[in-house]
């Protein structure tokens, strides 16, 4: 049972859970006419204190096409954290007027604060370099429209992995998946944080760890390639250093097989060379729309919002 719940890292779903969600944002993506007051009357709160563009409009336009509506900001300097208000008071008082909280905050742990005073569900829309659980619910819905499911993938991911919060929560997401293998590439200085290691340790997942990505790439069902993340380096210089480490090019992609994914949770920068967007393994820009429909998904679950009863919209019905 979903209704009520928060989801601040991606494992507070069961896989169970998780795969209600898809068959749901699935049935969405076949129609989404049908879903249009699923929420009517219901408010979503987009507490962003970091900026974003496809996750805060996302939520934002899932909740629109859901017959609900949103209130919000994306500059916290426009809210009363500039006055110094706490975010347990800010959560206690969003919560008092919205039925559901999404919150990008760049402290590790914030969203798991507020869900413990909002006094409604509170999605974690990314915490510091943690974890950014809807971002994985996009992930399996793009890995599972395209490879039919998880079990048995080869799966690399790319770049910085160090801050790289989308891949933590999809590596330990896919962790719970059956005969899984990982590749972590990435320059030694932004190699996989212990947390998540330990982890697959704990579980006996066999994961390599390299620079290697040409050496690699034929190898792979998935490539999540990502930005280094410029914001969370204490060090400009360094970040120049290890910026362009991975460029995926059309030379590279010709290494590959002709079933592997592209992804990337973008914002992209200078990792994948434009021309890889249309060769027709590369998914990042479909990943973006799955986003939208898994956040509908989320949405309608955690209100407790019932799918329509009386079958497909006029729309579909037309097609
Ligand atoms: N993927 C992602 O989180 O993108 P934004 O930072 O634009 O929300």
């Amino acid at each position: 049972m979903l209704k009520n719940r928060n989801l601040i890292a991606p494992t507070d779903f069961s896989p169970e859970e998780i795969g209600e969600v898809l068959t749901l944002a699935e049935q969405i993506v076949a129609d989404p006419g049908a879903y249009a007051q699923a929420c009517r009357g219901k408010i979503l709160a987009s507490l962003f204190y970091e900026p974003s563009t496809r996750t805060k409009f996302s939520f934002d336009a899932a909740m629109l096409r859901l017959g609900g509506s949103t209130l919000g900001f994306s500059d916290p300097n426009t809210s009363s954290t500039a006055k110094g208000e706490t975010v347990a008071d800010s959560a206690r008082t969003v919560g008092s007027y919205a039925d559901v909280i999404v919150v990008r905050h760049p402290k590790e742990g914030t969203a798991r604060l507020m869900s413990k005073y909002a006094g409604c569900p509170v999605v974690n829309a990314g915490d510091g370099g943690h974890h950014h659980p809807t971002q994985t619910l996009t992930d399996l819905l793009t890995i599972r429209h395209y490879k039919g499911g998880f079990d048995g993938l080869t799966v690399g991911v790319c770049g910085d992995l160090k801050f790289g919060r989308t891949i933590h929560s999809l590596v330990t997401c896919l962790a719970r998946y059956q005969n899984m293998k990982f590749l972590f590439i990435s320059p030694d200085e932004l190699c996989m944080p212990a947390f998540v290691k330990e982890e697959l340790d704990a579980k006996g997942i066999p994961y390599r760890e390299t620079t290697d990505l040409v050496g690699n790439i034929s190898q792979l069902d998935v490539l999540y390639m990502s930005r280094v993340q410029r914001e969370r380096f204490i060090s400009e210089e360094e970040y120049l250093r290890l910026k362009d480490f991975f460029v995926l090019t059309e030379e590279k992609m010709a290494l590959a097989g002709p079933n592997l994914i592209v992804m990337h949770p973008l914002p992209r920068v200078n990792e994948i060379a434009p021309e890889v967007d249309n060769d027709a393994r590369a998914v990042y820009f479909d990943q973006v729309k799955f986003g939208m429909y898994v956040r509908m998904a989320l949405i309608m679950k955690l209100l407790g919002a019932e799918p329509p009863e009386d079958g497909p919209s006029e729309t579909c019905k037309e097609a």
